[in-house]
């Protein structure tokens, strides 16, 4: 709809008939491993899209491409209609346009470097992405955008709990003003409790923000949350893709369905509403 008033056609994010395949090293006859095999996928100007499917179809390869850090065989990722390459040939605004964050809070930070010493190194090493004006009063404000109290920047990653860890991470992506942030299991380490106040913090940023989220889970229940439109993946292959509503009310495919199913079995009792 974003598209629509803009009067633009583009997508921001286009993922065109992507291929990533790994060799099996060890082996004398090296096997390869299709890990993305023809994936297309679109995320509009300020749309979210959950990209959901079991552990090993695919979700984490897609985003480590569409971040710069995997070389796909073959396919294409676009911003904007601008063909984004490899991490480090990246022009720098679009480097910056595109940021991750990790499932792990914990070991994606540096446990030795304060708070602030991590976001200045990235204000550091992303040419143009320096706060104008005083730094601590931008380092505050960034801090206080994801809900942390300023006090955290003195601290280490060590001394903080898994949810301010993770805001931090979300701290650091936004810090450089990116136009998508891609979520790998970006809540999936957390507490349930924390889970819901970091998806929250998401919605949030997004419409303050006004962002584009690629946001991969294997938890529909998690997705159903925050997702405009969701695809599914199985075994590198999208099998299905629609509004988040249509997928989880009425799934075509199969696998979506048992994806349904297990979900529906672990929250027995409550289920998805959709
Ligand atoms: N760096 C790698 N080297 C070899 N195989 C990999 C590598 N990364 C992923 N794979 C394989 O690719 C497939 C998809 O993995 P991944 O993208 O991590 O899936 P997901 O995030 O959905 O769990 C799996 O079979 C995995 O073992
Ligand atoms: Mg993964």
């Amino acid at each position: 709809m974003t598209d629509v008033i803009r009067g633009s056609e583009t997508p921001l994010l286009e993922i065109r008939d992507l291929r990533v395949s790994f060799g099996r090293r060890g082996s004398r006859r090296s096997r390869e491993v299709v890990a993305v095999d023809g994936v297309s996928l679109t995320v509009g100007h300020e749309e979210t899209v959950g990209l959901v499917g079991e552990s090993g179809s695919g979700k984490t390869t897609v985003a480590r491409t569409v971040v710069g850090l995997v070389r796909p065989d073959s396919g294409s990722v676009l911003l904007d209609g601008q063909r984004l390459g490899p991490a480090g040939r990246r022009p720098a605004a679009l480097q910056r346009a595109v940021q991750m964050v990790f499932q792990d809070p914990r070991s994606s930070l540096n446990p030795r470097m304060t708070v602030a010493a991590m976001i200045n190194e990235v204000w550091r090493t992303h040419p143009g992405s320096a706060p104008p004006g005083d730094r601590t009063t931008a380092l505050h404000r960034l801090l206080d955008d994801v809900g942390l109290d300023p006090s955290v920047a003195g601290h280490r990653a060590s001394e903080l709990s898994g949810g301010q860890c993770q805001r931090v991470s979300i701290a650091r992506a936004l810090a450089v003003g990116p136009r998508l942030l891609v979520c790998d299991e970006a809540v999936s380490a957390l507490d349930v409790s924390v889970q819901a106040q970091v998806l929250r913090l998401l919605v949030d940023l997004r419409r303050r923000h006004r962002l584009s989220m690629l946001f991969i889970s294997h938890d529909l229940g998690v997705v159903h949350q925050i997702a405009d439109r969701i695809a599914v993946m199985h075994r590198g292959v999208l099998v299905e893709e629609g509004p988040a509503g249509d997928v989880l009310g009425s799934p075509r495919h199969d696998y979506t369905r048992s994806l349904l199913d297990a979900a529906l079995e672990l929250n027995t009792g409550e289920g998805i509403e959709a």
